[in-house]
C-alpha cells in the first residue's frame, strides 16, 4: 500500500477502505506518511468528503490510536459531554459542577482554545493554580472523592487526534463535517464515558455555519456513538451570538460563577440548565422535567456553586474562583463606544472570537502563551437598542498595542439597522 494511492484515490472521490485508513493513520503517527502527504490527504477530504462507514472507521482508528481510560470503577452512569465550539462558551465550568451536585460522576476531558473559539482548558488554567494535567489515577480519584474532575487530553489518549488537530488548525481543513465528528467521538469513546451529550454550536461563531451542516454533524455524531455502544444524543444550540456577554479566561470564570450564583446572563443560563438537564436525563436521573427542575434547585441552594469551588481546590487552586486572589485583572482597559445608532440586527461572532485572541485570550500560533486576563466584555449584542457614543464593549489586555487591530475588528463585527431583529431561542433542537 502507498499513501500516494490513497490521496489519488480520495482526490478523484473514491471511497477508502478501514485498511486504507488505518494504513493512513499508523504512517502518519510514526512517522512515515510525512505532514505534506497528511494535509493533501485532509484538503482531499475536507472536498470529496467520507461517507458514514469510512467517518465511523476513522473514528474507531483514532480511538485506538492510544490508551482508552476505564471508568468502570466508578459507580454509577458516566455522562459526558462536548462541546463543537464557540465564542463565550464557558458552559462546562457551569454544567459539571450542577450535574456533579446532582450526584452524577463526572469524568470530563477538555480541550484548549482552538482558532477563534475558546477552550475549557484554558479557562481553569486561569485559576491561580489549577492543575489541568492529572494522571489517569488522579482523574479517576478525583471523580470518587468528589464526583468532578477535569483535566486536559492525558499523555497518550488519542495521539493521532492531536497530531491531526494541529495540522488540519494550520491548513484550512477544520470545519469538515467528517474530520470533525471523528475528531470529537474518538476522544469521547477513549475517555470512557457511558453516554455521550453533544452540544453542536450552529451559526456565525461556530464551525458550522448554517443548521442544516450542524444537523448533518450531530446525526453523525450520534449514530457514531450508538454504534459503539456509548448512548450519545446532541443539542443544537445558537452561536450566531457570542454565549453571555464575557468572552476571554479570566473573563469566562467570573460570569460561569455569576451564573452558578443565580446572577447570570440570560441566554448562558437557558443553555447551561437545558445541557444540563438533558446530561441528567441520560444519566437516568427521570424525566426531562424532572432533571430541569433538579438543576434549578441545585443551583439556587448552592449547592453547584460549592462544587465548583471544592473542584478547583481539588486540582490544585488555592482560592475558590470568586475569591478576589483567584484571577487577574487586565492592566488595559478600554471602552469601545458606538459609531452608530438604531438595532443590533446581528454579530459576527467570528470577528468577536478573534479580537479576543489579538487582544492575547487565545494563540496565534501553537506556541503563543495565554494572557489569561485577556478579552472582551459585550455590552450590547443582537436585538439591543444602541446610541451613537453609547458603550458597545469593553476590552481587556496586557498590551495597549494591541487595542486598535481588536477594536477594529470588533466594530467590524456588529451589524446594525433601524428595525429591531427577532431573536430565537439559544436551544434549536435535539437530536438522539
Ligand atoms: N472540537 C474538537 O475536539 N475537534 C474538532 O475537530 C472541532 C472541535
Amino acid at each position: 500500500m502507498r499513501i500516494y494511492d490513497i490521496i489519488e484515490k480520495k482526490r478523484d472521490g473514491f471511497e477508502l477502505s478501514h485498511e486504507e485508513i488505518s494504513f493512513f493513520i499508523r504512517g502518519f503517527l510514526n512517522g512515515e506518511v510525512h505532514d505534506y502527504q497528511a494535509a493533501a490527504l485532509l484538503m482531499a477530504i475536507f472536498i470529496r468528503k467520507f461517507n458514514s462507514r469510512e467517518t465511523s472507521d476513522l473514528t474507531e482508528i483514532m480511538a485506538d490510536s492510544g490508551d482508552r481510560i476505564d471508568l468502570s470503577d466508578i459507580p454509577g452512569i458516566k455522562v459526558d459531554k462536548h462541546s463543537t465550539g464557540g465564542v463565550g462558551d464557558k458552559t462546562t465550568l457551569v454544567i459539571g459542577p450542577i450535574v456533579a451536585a446532582c450526584g452524577v460522576p463526572v469524568a470530563k476531558m477538555s480541550g484548549r482554545g482552538l482558532g477563534h473559539t475558546g477552550g475549557t482548558i484554558d479557562k481553569l488554567e486561569s485559576i491561580k493554580g489549577f492543575r489541568t494535567s492529572l494522571t489517569k489515577e488522579e482523574f479517576i480519584n478525583n471523580v470518587k472523592d468528589i464526583g468532578i474532575a477535569i483535566a486536559g487530553q492525558t499523555g497518550n489518549l488519542v495521539p493521532a487526534d492531536k497530531k491531526l488537530y494541529a495540522l488540519r488548525d494550520v491548513t484550512a481543513t477544520v470545519n469538515s463535517i467528517p474530520l470533525i465528528a471523528s475528531s470529537i467521538m474518538s476522544k469521547k469513546i477513549a475517555s470512557g464515558a457511558d453516554k455521550i451529550l453533544l452540544d453542536v454550536k450552529t451559526g456565525s461563531g461556530a464551525f458550522m455555519k448554517t443548521f442544516d451542516d450542524s444537523v448533518k454533524l450531530a446525526r453523525e455524531m450520534v449514530s457514531i456513538g450508538s454504534h459503539m455502544g456509548r448512548k450519545t444524543a446532541a443539542v443544537i444550540t445558537d452561536m450566531d451570538i457570542p454565549l453571555g456577554f464575557a468572552i476571554g479566561n479570566a473573563l469566562e470564570v467570573k460570569e460561569a460563577v455569576a451564573t452558578l450564583q443565580g446572577k447570570g446572563p440570560k441566554d448562558l443560563e437557558v443553555v447551561c440548565f437545558e445541557l444540563a438537564a438533558r446530561m441528567l436525563e441520560l444519566a437516568e436521573q427521570g424525566t426531562i422535567e424532572q432533571c430541569r427542575s433538579l438543576v434549578v434547585k441545585k443551583v439556587q441552594d448552592g449547592s453547584a456553586l460549592k462544587k465548583l469551588g471544592e473542584l478547583t481546590l481539588k486540582q490544585g487552586a488555592v482560592y475558590v474562583p470568586w475569591d478576589v486572589k483567584a484571577l487577574d485583572n487586565a492592566v488595559v482597559t478600554d471602552k469601545v463606544l458606538s459609531p452608530f445608532e438604531g438595532y443590533i440586527s446581528s454579530i459576527q461572532s467570528e470577528l468577536i472570537g478573534k479580537a479576543s485572541v489579538i487582544l492575547g485570550a487565545g494563540r496565534e500560533f501553537k506556541e503563543s502563551t495565554i494572557d489569561y486576563s485577556a478579552g472582551i466584555i459585550l455590552h450590547k449584542k443582537t436585538g439591543d437598542r444602541v446610541i451613537k457614543g453609547e458603550l458597545l464593549a469593553e476590552l481587556h489586555t496586557s498590551s495597549r498595542e494591541k487595542l486598535a487591530e481588536a477594536r477594529d475588528m470588533l466594530l467590524g463585527a456588529y451589524i446594525a439597522s433601524t428595525v429591531a431583529p427577532s431573536l430565537k431561542s439559544p436551544i434549536l433542537a435535539y437530536i438522539d
